[in-house]
């Protein structure tokens, strides 16, 4: 389990110069520096107990800051501060270690096949336990389907909600994916789709795609998946340049019908400040011409073939044949999706989509940890 601090014991506290050494009862030694404590005070002085907006201004932290004195008090660590004898008290859950979030650690391929994690409408709705569970695989693992969900029009807005708030955009609370006789995209068509992510043309890109089955084709129709994550981890192994160049150069996307014209600009692979893959963006579909200049032309293509190569192979993919009452829920900055095409002259496939956010995940995961008493996916 990653999270400790529900059951972190505090025994002692030593001056270790700019920092406090906290000793635990698991026989571990951590350090906190004396800034990073008062900051973190939380005292009715310097937060709200209502609003838990805070009333203390970082940049008000004296630079004479210190300890007058700090002691283990009843369990929490209880500190005096110099020069103005405030006073700070701090639960031993705030300051026991903990490892951040981090759903990189369960990369997979070909193997996820027989894994899928499966949830049940009915039982996530009335078990917070359930709920926790399910949310708590869709960060860790970025799919997952939620089966028995009710077949109506809008449902997949329900699902959306069990956790969160419908993302709307220029194509309504949620689209149908269903064969039309003129298609604004090829998703509506009975075609095979290529491996792709949703919205690249816009900004944010949706976090969360949830698509559910109504009807679904006796043959074909079923959907591909790829970690986009550990395809990206493959390529910076096998070709580190390939991979500092499509997260260097900015792909363009573009989405252009009827009322909107978008376009939005984001490397193939995002990578966040510490150099770990945040998001990727692929879509056939939307993507334009580079905009780029001299040999990065070049180096932009042969990056990009070099990549698809790695997300068009079998070992790295998934195959789920959706069933009507099913919901596939992935993350869209992450999970990659295709689809298989089918024969719309003698089936008929119909999905309902709509995206949400992550943060809302996230709140959902923290908010249930406490109420369940659950800490293994309140991260
Ligand atoms: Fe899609
Ligand atoms: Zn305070």
């Amino acid at each position: 389990m990653l999270w400790l601090a529900m059951d972190a014991k505090l025994l002692a506290v030593e001056p270790a110069g700019d920092r406090l050494r906290l000793r635990w009862a698991d026989g571990r030694a951590t350090e906190r520096h004396v800034v990073w404590l008062r900051d973190g005070c939380t005292c009715d002085a310097c937060v709200d107990g209502f609003s838990s907006q805070r009333h203390l201004n970082t940049a008000d932290i004296p630079d004479d800051l210190a300890v007058r004195s700090a002691k283990v008090e009843h369990g929490d660590l209880a500190i005096v501060w110099d020069p103005d004898g405030h006073e700070s008290r701090y639960a031993p859950q705030a300051l026991a270690p903990r490892e951040l979030p981090n759903g990189r650690s369960n990369l997979w391929g070909a193997d996820l096949r027989a894994r899928v994690p499966r949830a049940s409408f009915t039982e996530v709705s009335r078990d917070d336990r359930a709920l926790a569970r399910w949310l708590g695989d869709l960060r860790d693992l970025g799919v997952t389907v939620l089966g028995d969900t009710p077949n109506a029009d809008g449902q997949v807005e329900r699902v959306a909600e069990l956790y969160g708030y419908v993302h709307e955009g220029n194509d309504g609370r949620h689209f149908e994916v269903v064969s039309s006789s003129k298609p604004t995209n090829f998703a509506y068509t009975p075609k095979t789709l290529a491996l792709h992510t949703d919205r690249p043309f816009v900004d944010p890109v949706p976090g969360v795609q949830l698509l559910h089955c109504l009807a679904q084709s006796a043959e074909g129709g079923e959907n591909m998946l790829v970690d986009g994550f550990n395809v990206a981890e493959k390529l910076r192994r096998a070709d580190a340049p390939a991979f500092a160049t499509l997260a260097r150069i900015r792909a363009t996307f573009r989405n252009r019908y009827d009322q909107v014209d978008l376009m939005a600009r984001h490397p193939v692979i995002q990578l966040g400040h510490d150099g770990r893959v945040d998001a990727v963006h692929i879509n056939d579909r939307a993507m334009r011409p580079v905009e780029a200049e001299g040999a990065d032309v070049p180096a932009f293509y042969r990056a990009y073939r070099t990549f698809f190569a790695l997300v068009r192979d079998p070992a790295n993919q998934i195959t789920v044949k959706l069933r009507p009452g099913d919901v596939l829920v992935f993350d869209n900055r992450r999970v990659l999706h295709g689809r298989a095409g089918y024969d719309a002259s003698t089936s008929h496939r119909h999905l309902q989509g709509c995206y949400t956010d992550w943060c809302y995940v996230e709140s959902k995961l923290r908010m249930l940890a406490v109420e369940i008493g659950d800490w293994s996916n309140g991260r």
